[in-house]
């Protein structure tokens, strides 16, 4: 028999750091391996499954597209494409979208329309800012606004003009915007960063900081938005006003997909001919983001999410009562929710995963814990008690 973790070894470049399991099926919060064991999936991969994996809806879209046609190239419009674009532009701040395949190629389009936003005022405005901390994709692009040194280290020299600031340091940002910046670009939450949430106060000074030095704000909510934290957009929870947002993760019900959403008065800043995709906006994965972003802008749905992140977030703090000295500190919003177990962290995610239970680690120290969204109570009491018996474990 075929032993795909073997293979995978020998013939997959060696980028990621796998689990060694044989994954053979997927049923809303549960995956199956191969030897008949199933497994509780606390991070959705990665935050992309909000609706559990195997949804008869996301499914019917899919098969329905895919029997008409799978790939026209940008060359055509689109039935699918301009109904996802619609649902998105009728529920944000956005008057237009551009879709990519991932969340690092929205950012990317957002890199060009700032520089071109920004020279087309003056040839000096092309200074772009982003946070320490924060994580923003892998193209070169994503990769110079990542303000993390572990990833940039090996890949210099990276996009120049661009430079970093303290998240939620007022201080720090003001000294370094200028007349130069065209854009600031900033996530609500810091996912990869460890969850680290945006202040008000931060919020209040970049705003007014855009208004005084005309530079676009770009914000990523490529892991925040789509209902992850309560709002449609987390942004509509923290009173900012952004000129971009990107999307992408749960934008194609599972399938590649990510977006640009552009403000009405930047939205002719890119002419035809000045950026452009061969797969990006893919109607498959637009007919399966249709899915998804119908069940999202409900309130009815996102009020139950709320329902959830409330009860699950009690239901850790009962857990840190219990064991103070292993749980640091937990934070977050709506189920993205970090758990700072310090230098515990990789053993009680391999702990987990001995008692079939998925866990993410980020920034070394936190499980990032990020369910989908229709997760039941049932289901957050079973994460829980696996949880426990595996914190016990460390309790001295
Ligand atoms: C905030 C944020 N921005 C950008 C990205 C990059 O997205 P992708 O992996 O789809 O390129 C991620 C991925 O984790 C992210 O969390």
């Amino acid at each position: 028999m075929i032993n795909i973790v073997k293979e995978d070894k020998e013939y997959i470049l060696n980028t990621y750091n796998r689990i060694d399991l044989e994954i053979i099926k997927g049923d809303g919060l549960y995956l199956y391996d191969n030897k008949g064991n199933s497994y509780l999936d606390m991070f959705s991969g990665i935050s992309v499954n909000h609706l559990g994996h195997g949804n008869s809806e996301i499914i019917k879209n899919i098969l329905e597209q895919a029997s008409k046609y799978i790939h026209l190239s940008n060359h055509f419009a689109s039935k699918t494409v301009v109904n996802l674009a619609k649902l998105l532009v009728e529920n944000t701040f956005a008057s237009k979208v551009f879709f990519t395949n991932s969340g690092t190629e929205a950012n990317e389009g957002a890199l060009k329309l700032a520089r071109k936003f920004g020279r087309g005022i003056d040839e000096c405005k092309i200074e772009i800012l982003s946070a320490y901390n924060s994580f923003h994709g892998r193209t070169m692009g994503g990769l110079s606004l990542t303000g993390q040194k572990k990833y940039q280290d090996s890949f210099s020299p990276l996009i120049p003009h661009i430079t970093h600031f303290l998240y939620n340091d007022v201080k720090d940002l003001k000294a370094k915007v200028n007349h130069k910046t065209c854009a600031v670009f900033i996530e609500i939450i810091q996912g990869e960063g460890g969850i680290i949430e945006i202040s008000p106060y931060f919020v209040k000074a970049l705003d007014e900081l855009s208004r005084e030095y005309n530079f676009l704000i770009v914000v990523d909510e490529i892991q925040t938005g789509l209902g992850r934290v309560g709002g449609f957009l987390a942004s509509d929870l923290y009173n900012i006003n952004p000129h971009i947002i990107t999307l992408a993760k749960s934008l194609g019900g599972g399938l590649p997909l990510g977006a640009m959403l552009v403000s009405k008065e930047i939205e002719n800043v890119l002419k035809p001919g000045d950026h452009g995709s061969t797969f990006g906006g893919n109607p498959v994965a637009c007919a399966a983001g249709e899915v998804l972003i119908s069940e999202v802008i409900q309130d009815e749905f996102r009020k139950k999410t709320s329902e959830k992140s409330k009860y699950l977030f009690n239901r850790l703090y009962e857990l840190q009562k219990m064991y103070p000295n292993v749980i640091k500190n937990i934070r977050g919003k709506g189920l993205m929710i970090g758990v700072d177990v310090g230098e515990y962290a990789d053993t009680i995610k391999n702990m987990a995963l001995d008692r079939k239970l998925l866990l993410n680690v980020t920034n070394r120290t936190v499980i990032r814990l990020l369910p989908p969204l229709n997760i039941s109570f049932r289901e957050i009491d079973d994460f829980i008690d696996i949880f426990r018996k595996v914190l016990s474990i460390f309790h001295e």
